[in-house]
This record gives structure tokens, sequence and C-alpha cells, in this order.
């Protein structure tokens, strides 16, 4: 039986390590957050994806700890820890750093050791297997090392780790078949590139195409809202075409863990190569500009029915960073929620998968109650199974950022 053992138990790595453990392997995790450890002893899961009942299923196979030490019997080694970035926006290593030295305290020769977590090309090599090598083992002939990117998208139910292909790219051949091997496990086809560096750059720029492609279409969007052309209308049709047009929708701008964060991974280690990404840059700043337009957007539409935003009360219908999950990381919707503040108005919200937010001391309001009360209703995140046929028919006034109610052409609604 394989032992897999699992680096940060979050978004990533908890479905993983719940992945290998249904394939019947032994599965150790290992996470510095004492709370998420006990949860999963406790058999309830704080990952939207992973229903609690899981846990009962999977008995044993299944074990939690804070201690890197359990590691020292696993096969092999995934470290999924975050990669975010510093304050002034450079990579922030330090997870992976601490994560990193403590296996090397525990390695162990012949074990096979994959880096998940989203980072610029050569950190697999130049910074994880340096320190890896403190252990005395050395990468590649005492122990092997891989990166593989998780692509996983929270929520998302059409495709699964079974059915994504994961790409492996490995410091030697041997690392590559290695993981290679162990992915067949849980994934039904594994892509393999020439090196760790193909690898991490592969995850990147998968983000940075949606990051990109996303603000090419907000741009539009404040075009459009400009020339009073229907933005959606235009996607829809753009979006007959059968080829060489691939739909993106615009939005209040970028959030989660990922688009807003990763692609800054590669424009920070461009430099070192006299590169500017300015494709990175220039999407990064279109779409941190949304959440402003979009308050702009609100002011105006409160100002058309002689309201002004200072006083009003906004209903802000959607909070997390994307539809079906209750992520908030970096979710626009904190931005869209302090500018109003900032201008004076009272904001409530309803959201199904956020109970409290905490940093504005909110707790979700009842979707009915919710409209009635508010002088505007703001439809930031679209959920599945909230009405919002309901709330083009009840609110005074709507703003919708995601275009759910195009079917509900009433006065009272205005959109992106
Ligand atoms: N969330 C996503 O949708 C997604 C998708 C693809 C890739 N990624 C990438 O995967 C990586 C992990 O992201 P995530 O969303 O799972 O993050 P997360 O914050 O949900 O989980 C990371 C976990 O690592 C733990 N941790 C931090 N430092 C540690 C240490 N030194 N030792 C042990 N555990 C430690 C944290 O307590 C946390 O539980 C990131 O690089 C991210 O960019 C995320």
């Amino acid at each position: 039986m394989t032992t897999v053992g699992v680096i940060g138990l979050g978004y990533v790595g908890l479905p993983l390590a719940v992945a290998f453990a249904q394939e019947g392997c032994e599965v150790i995790g290992v996470d510095i957050d004492p709370r998420k450890v006990e949860a999963i002893r406790a058999g309830e899961s704080y990952v939207e994806d992973v229903p609690s009942a899981t846990f009962a299923e999977l008995g044993e196979r299944l074990h939690a700890s804070t201690r890197y030490g359990e590691l020292a019997r696993a096969d092999a080694v995934l470290i999924c820890v975050p990669t975010p970035l510093s304050r002034n926006r450079e990579p922030d290593l330090g997870p992976l750093i601490d994560s990193t030295r403590a296996l090397a305290e525990v390695l162990r020769s012949d074990q096979l050791v994959v880096l998940e977590s989203t980072t610029y090309p050569g950190t697999t090599r130049e910074r994880v297997a340096p320190l890896l090598e403190e252990s005395g083992l050395a990468a590649g002939r005492d122990f092997h090392l891989a990166f593989s990117p998780e692509r996983v998208d929270p929520g998302r139910t059409d495709f699964t780790l079974r059915t994504t292909p994961k790409i492996v790219g490995g410091l030697t051949n041997a690392c590559a078949e290695r993981a290679e091997a162990l992915y067949g496990l849980v994934c039904d086809h594994v892509v393999r590139v020439s090196s760790p560096e193909a690898a991490e750059l592969t995850k990147l720029l998968e983000n940075i195409f949606r990051s990109v492609n996303i603000a090419l279409v907000n741009e539009l969007a404040m075009l459009t809202d400009r020339m009073d052309i229907d933005i959606w209308e235009v996607v829809d049709a753009a979006a007959t075409k059968p080829y060489g047009f691939m739909r993106f929708e615009p939005g209040p701008g970028m959030g989660g863990h990922c688009l807003p964060v990763d692609p800054f991974y590669l424009s920070w280690r461009a430099r070192e190569f006299d590169m500017a990404t300015e494709f990175i840059e220039l999407a990064g700043k279109v779409n941190q500009q949304m959440p402003y337009h979009c308050v702009a957007k609100a002011q105006r539409a409160l100002n058309d029915r002689g309201l002004a935003v200072k006083g009003a009360r906004v209903a802000v219908v959607g909070v997390s960073y994307k539809p079906g999950v209750g992520d908030v990381r970096e979710s626009p919707a904190l931005k869209i929620i302090s500018l109003l503040r900032e201008l004076g108005a009272e904001v409530l919200y309803h959201d199904p998968h956020v109970p409290v937010l905490g940093e504005f001391a909110l707790e979700s309001t009842p979707l009915e109650q919710a409209v009635a009360d508010a002088d505007l209703a703001l439809i930031v995140t679209a959920h599945p199974g909230v009405d919002h046929e309901l709330i083009a028919r009840r609110a005074r006034l709507v703003l919708d950022l995601r275009g759910v109610t195009r079917r509900a052409s009433t006065a009272n609604v205005v959109r992106l």
C-alpha cells in the first residue's frame, strides 16, 4: 500500500489527501493549523468540495497531524502550502521555506517529494531542492523531486481531480516517472513535461491567460458603459463564433487566492531576466480598477433616482469571490463594501455561503429582507440557488454586475 503525505490541508491539500485515501492509500496530512487538524479528526470538513461524511468513510486511512515526524514513513510527500504575495507584492515563499525545512528534517532516501503550490519557474530546483538537501540526501539521486501544479477549481463539479489532466515535471526522468505513477492513482491522464520549470510556467500561463482575458472584457465593459452598448449582448454574440473566440465574462474584478496573486510571481521573476511582463501588469491594473468602476456605477444609478450614496442602504448580494463557494479571499465584494462605506452608505449583505463578514462586523441578512430594506441591491457574486429574478422584481433598484438579470428587463435594473 502506498503511503502519501500531504503538507498543507487547505483548499488544495485536503481534497488531494481525500482522493488518495479514497484510492486505498494511507494518507498522513500535516498542517500547522491545529484547528484544521482537529476538525479532520472530528470528521468536520471546512472545504466545500469535501463533504464531512467522507471522513467517516475513510476511517483510519486519512490521518491528520501537526507533526512532521509522521511524514518519515510516507512514500511520497506533496507540498500544498500557500504562496502569497508580500505587502510590496513580491513572492512570499515563507510558508514554502518553513515547510520544506521541516520536511528536510525527516526526509529519508527513496521518498518522492512533489511541490504543488503555484510558484515561479525555478522554485523547485533553486529553492526546494537545496533546502531538502540540507538533510544530507541529494535530490534526483537519493530522493525524487518534481513539480505538479494543482488545477482544482473550487465549486466545480463537471471536472474533478480524476478527470482533469495533471501536469508533472521531474528533476530527472526517474523523478518524473515516480510522480507520474503516483498521480496515475488519482488522475486518468497525467501529462509529463520536460522539467519542473516547464510545469511551473504551465500553471502560470493558465492563470495569466484567464487574468488577461478577463481584463480585456472588463476594459470593454467600461467602454461600453460610456458608449451605451450592452456588453453582455456583445459577449453572447461573439460567443456564437464556433472557432477563434473564447467566452470570458465581465465582472467586478478578480478574487481568490490565484488570479490576483499568481501572475505577479512571474512578473517578479521576469525582472531578473530584464523583462517587463506588460500583459500581466496591464491585466492587473484593469482588473483592480473594476471595483471602483462598479461603485461609480452604483453612485450614478442612485443619483439618477435622486439619491446620494451617503445614507443609502445598499444590499450586496454575494460576497465570496466566485459562485458556489464561501471563500472571500481577495474578493472584489470586500473592496466594493469598503468603498461604499467610505462614501457613507449603510451596507448589508446576503450570501448563503458566507454567514459572517468579520472584518465589517456584518452578518448575512435573509435575501427577501435585504432586498426589501435596500435602496439598491448590488449583485456582486451570482451564487446558484439565489433567486436573482426575485431581486429584479422586488428591489427598488438593482445593479447587476454579473449579467444574471438579463431576462428581467425592468426599469429598476441596471447592469455592468
Ligand atoms: N485554492 C485554489 O483554488 C488553488 C488552485 C490551484 C492552486 N492553488 C495553489 O495551491 C497552494 C495552496 O493553496 P490553498 O488554496 O490550498 O491554500 P490554503 O490557505 O487553503 O491552505 C494552505 C494550508 O497550508 C497550511 N500551512 C501553511 N504553512 C504551513 C507549514 N509551514 N506547514 C504545514 N502547513 C502549512 C495552512 O495552515 C493551510 O491550511 C497555493 O500555492 C495556491 O496558489 C490554489
